[in-house]
């Protein structure tokens, strides 16, 4: 029982009590009243006034502790708001320092940004993870900024790497490809355009895309970024579950896995359900804006044979 609960019975004893004081005693006077007295006995009329008294009291107290209890709820909530504040205050710097280091990795035409676009800060982690754990083939599903980030990336290290973006939209699909031919990367990145489908993943019916199972023509895949489908309305919160499902089969022993916004309970759904399918798979999250969660094996030799 919580200490508001025991305040509130406490409250709810000091108001019951003396009523039913007052009741009985007034029971008790009556019905031993001298025979042919009229009307209640002074001694009736002295309890039942005190014991109202009492009641009343007991009732005011009732009502301050109720005030109290509400003011200190609203003093946690003002605290709550003030820390929620200052954190996106520190994320919005935080977001404006990525931002400087990922623009000189972008190739110098850019897509329009939108509020779909995967985050300054989330970028940047991606980067990294090219960077220090240089993936061969990267296989992201949800094409955009991302997409031209790691193509650019791979351009510039001129190691041969690939990727090959899913995207449901033909029209984004198309746009995306305009702008890799534009900065010379559509050698190194591919988008493929996969409609979406019904298919059913952590207990419910989610829009994924029309892939049963991961193309043939991929294998030993490095890196699997996973930002679509659109997962923001809450009917589709995991909408992004079976990408591990289908792809695991093709990834490499040392890959790694990428989810964005993590910062979504939806999200933060699919990687229990992911580990709890895939224990060797161990997620580290990291609490940017929109929060993202990189998964990878502590043990590369430790998975699941697969057909
Ligand atoms: C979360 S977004 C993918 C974002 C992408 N990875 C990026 O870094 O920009 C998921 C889907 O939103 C859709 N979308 C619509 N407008 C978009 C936009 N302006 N930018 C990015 N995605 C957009 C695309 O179909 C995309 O696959």
């Amino acid at each position: 029982m919580r200490k508001s609960d025991l305040k509130s019975l406490l409250a709810g004893v000091l108001v019951a009590v003396p009523l039913c004081l007052a009741f009985g005693t007034a029971t008790l006077a009556w019905t031993t009243r001298s025979p042919g007295a009229d009307g209640m006995p002074q001694s009736a009329l002295l309890g039942m006034t005190a014991a109202g008294l009492v009641a009343l009291s007991a009732a005011a107290i009732g009502l301050r502790v109720e005030r109290a209890q509400v003011a200190s709820r609203l003093a946690s909530v003002d605290q709550e708001a003030a820390e929620r504040a200052k954190w996106l205050a520190n994320q919005a710097a935080a977001e404006q320092m990525s931002l400087r280091n990922v623009a000189p990795l972008l190739p110098a035409e850019v897509l329009p940004a939108s509020s779909f676009s995967m985050r300054a800060a989330n970028l940047e982690a991606l980067a990294d993870i090219l960077l220090r754990h240089r993936p061969r083939l990267v296989v992201e599903l949800g094409s955009g900024l991302s997409t031209l980030l790691i193509a650019n990336r791979f351009k510039t290290a001129g190691n041969g790497g690939r990727l090959v973006a899913f995207e449901h939209d033909e029209r984004w699909a198309e746009l995306c490809r305009y702008y890799l031919l534009a900065n010379g990367l559509d050698g190194i990145a591919e988008i493929r355009t996969v409609p979406l489908t019904r298919r059913s993943a952590l207990g419910c019916e989610v829009p994924w895309y029309d892939l049963p199972t991961a193309p043939s023509d991929l294998d030993r895949i490095d890196l699997l970024v996973v930002d679509g489908p659109p997962a923001g309305d809450p009917r589709h919160a995991a909408a992004r579950a079976p990408a591990l499902e289908v792809f695991y089969p093709r990834l490499s022993p040392e890959a790694r896995v990428f989810l964005d916004d993590t910062d979504r309970t939806g999200e933060r759904a699919v990687v229990d359900a992911w580990v709890e399918s895939f224990p060797e798979f161990h997620p580290r999250f990291a609490r940017t804006l929109s929060g993202y969660c990189v998964l990878e094996r502590l043990d590369p030799s430790a998975r699941r044979a697969v057909p």
